[in-house]
């Protein structure tokens, strides 16, 4: 079979990228990193990248005048690698619907709250805040609206009483790597489908897109 070339971008210290190369080093994850591209040039998970051999490649978005000559640039990078899938992992630019219209139904992202719960940033406190009482991560399609793409898996955690916005986040953390190699893994196996706004696996819709009593069925 084919290889299933993947690109991942980052902004920063790529512990989503490492569970992903993990996975695909253990045999878990039958996918080939062809690239890691960072619009930062000083993100630490590009050495992490480097150290298992695989292809850095910075696209500094603050070396071009504005945001279509970036990602102009940053396209013409990714498409060098003829990627099937696009993971953005930590990647903290926002796109144009222009660019993200180019990939479509092949950029995914992750994001540490349960969508459509919490867009953008400082999720663990804005949930904290708010009083919730669960919290969690959301591995979903990019579209053009930030944060709010169909969604392939989400992972759920208790808030207990005592936590932090930064306990929170490593708990937070663990869910999503775990879930973020499995929505690629999914992916790779064409096991995911795009309809009318919602993802199928395997046929079936996701429990979690109404997630209010969802109950996550999803481990394999
Ligand atoms: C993660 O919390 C991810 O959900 C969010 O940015 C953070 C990136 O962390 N989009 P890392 O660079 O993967 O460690």
């Amino acid at each position: 079979m084919a290889a299933f070339n993947i690109v991942i971008l980052i902004s920063g210290r790529g512990s989503n990228m490492q569970a992903i190369i993990d996975q695909a080093l253990s045999g878990n994850l039958p996918i080939t990193i062809k690239a890691v591209i960072s619009n930062r040039p000083d993100a630490p998970g590009l050495a992490l990248a480097s150290k298992h051999g695989i292809n850095t490649r910075v696209v500094d978005h603050e070396d071009y005048p504005d945001k279509q000559s970036f990602e102009t640039a940053l396209s013409a990078c990714i498409n060098e690698y003829q990627p099937r899938l696009i993971v953005l992992a930590g990647f903290m630019r926002v796109l144009s619907s222009d660019f993200v219209g180019k990939y479509k139904n092949r950029m995914i992202n992750i994001h540490p709250s349960l969508l459509p719960q919490f867009t953008g940033l400082n999720t663990h406190q804005r949930a904290i805040m708010a009083g919730a009482r669960e919290h969690g991560a959301s591995v979903h399609f990019v579209t053009a609206d930030i944060d709010s793409g169909p969604i392939i898996i989400q992972r759920r955690i208790p808030i207990e009483a005592t936590d932090t916005p930064e306990t929170l986040a490593s708990k937070v953390l663990i869910q999503e790597h775990q879930i973020y190699p499995l929505a690629i893994k999914w992916f790779a196996e064409s096991r995911l489908k795009v309809r009318a706004g919602s993802v199928l696996l395997d046929g079936e819709i996701q429990p979690q897109q109404g997630f209010k009593n969802g109950v996550n069925k999803q481990n394999n």
